[in-house]
């Protein structure tokens, strides 16, 4: 099996990882203007101060408390910060500004955990037995996704903030000319190996454990994601309107919501903008729509086709016709800006024919970045898992057959997590994620 061998899994680069993760999640706070740090840009979810000292208090409690068993410095903030919360129909927060601390305080600690951690790091052997991940490397992985993690969801919460509450940097992505209509590659039947080897060096989540393999029958796949293009065709042709293309309860949801087109689309007079993290321009119609799990299955119904399985995705992604399995679509070397829209390079999507150079042995475009993919999987364990001891709920919270395996990545998803066995995941009526799709034909 092709070893999808990344840069943070193993001592010493692991402490360089943690500054460049600390770096991106700093440069991303900078993104709001200083009075909108209160605001909430999502309504589900919590004020952007919350993720200020959230990334920090994590940090803190993991490995200052759990790992080094220091005692803390503050108590109330390692409390206050450390509670994430899932969007989930209705039950919206309700607290005020005034209820959180202020910033200054929350830089205060911030900084006493970074001094806290740092030096016990410094004097921490990172290396385990066997060329194994010692304990502490794994925490520290943990720490280091999690914030990565984090980097991705604050864009998509950034992204709902009103224009005029951000500070735009230099570079804008300008729409480029529609792309024809992909076609869809025909896939032989095959193995997809999914999951990781306990036994490996790879630092995996627990849902990513164990390695096992599926036997896929022939499918075919659509070369390219689902364009803007393409989903305004469905909206033209009344797919919001059509209770036929809905499972009831999502016909319940855009009915009682009134979602009517994709959340990154506004209407205008006669057509259609977009909105991109700093602007609005007119709808780009060869960039993969961005949709939830519902709009994207009512898609692929209005077309006669279904959403892929996670497994079929896998087969499409990494299979070859020699059976042999690659650790990226295009092959075994690292990613790189010429194969997708990953790892922060953009803010926003480029058409999906812009990456010739990551297609997979099959040919099938744009796996990894550009937007995650919605798989008809409905997020499980695999056999063999077991949850973190020090972070219970991070997958088996979600195990409620609510949530939907996505696989890819989108341009704010870090290199790291673009390994083979990486497994995302939200509910069927999340709307703000960069998540998109494309169909299959069984
Ligand atoms: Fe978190």
């Amino acid at each position: 099996m092709a070893q999808t061998q990344l840069k943070h899994s193993t001592s010493p680069d692991l402490l360089s990882s943690l500054a460049d993760s600390r770096a991106i999640t700093d440069k991303l706070f900078d993104v709001p203007l200083h009075e909108a740090l209160y605001d909430r840009p999502i309504p589900e979810r919590h004020r952007i101060v919350f993720y200020i000292g959230h990334l920090e208090a994590f940090d803190w409690n993991l490995l200052g408390t759990y790992a080094f068993e220091a005692k803390s410095f503050h108590p109330e903030f390692d409390k206050l910060f450390a509670f994430g919360i899932d969007p989930v129909d209705g039950g919206l927060p309700f607290d005020q500004p005034s209820d959180w601390p202020r910033l200054e305080e929350v830089h205060q600690y911030n900084q006493r955990v970074r001094e806290e951690l740092d030096s016990r790091l410094k004097s921490e052997s990172l290396a385990g037995a066997g060329g194994a991940l010692s304990q502490t490397a794994v925490y520290l992985n943990v720490a280091i996704e999690h914030r990565l993690m984090h980097a991705e969801t604050l864009a998509y919460m950034l992204h709902q903030l009103p224009l005029d509450r951000k500070s735009k940097p230099a570079q804008a992505n300008v729409p480029a000319p529609p792309a024809e209509t992909g076609k869809m590659i025909g896939i032989p039947a095959g193995t997809a190996t999914l999951g990781l080897p306990r036994s490996g060096n790879v630092f995996g989540w627990d849902n990513e454990f164990e390695l096992h393999t599926v036997e896929v029958p022939a499918f075919a796949i659509d070369e390219y994601k689902v364009t803007n293009g393409e989903f305004l065709r469905f909206l033209r042709e009344g797919g919001y309107e059509n209770k036929s293309l809905w499972a009831d309860a999502d016909w319940e949801w855009i009915k009682s919501q009134g979602v009517q087109h994709p959340q990154f689309w506004m209407p205008r007079e006669g057509g259609w903008d977009y909105r991109t993290m700093f602007a609005e321009i007119p709808l780009p119609l060869d960039w993969p729509v961005y949709v939830s799990q519902a709009e994207a299955a009512a898609y692929a119904r209005w077309a006669g086709k279904q959403l892929p399985s996670e497994a079929q995705f896998h087969r499409a992604a990494y299979g070859t016709a020699e059976g042999r399995e690659t650790a990226y679509p295009w092959g075994g070397a690292a990613p790189d800006k010429s194969r997708g829209n990953f790892d922060f390079y953009t803010w926003d999507p480029t058409p999906v024919q812009a990456h010739p150079a990551g297609r997979s042995q099959f040919g099938v475009a744009d796996l990894l970045g550009n937007g995650w993919e919605w798989t008809s999987t409905v997020f499980q364990p695999f056999a063999g898992f077991e949850a973190f001891p020090f972070y219970k709920g991070y997958s088996a919270n979600f195990f409620d057959g609510k949530h939907y395996v996505m696989k890819g990545g989108s341009s704010r998803t870090a290199a790291c997590m673009l390994r083979r066995s990486f497994r995302n995941w939200f509910q069927s009526h999340y709307q703000y994620a960069y998540s998109g799709f494309r169909c299959v034909s069984n």
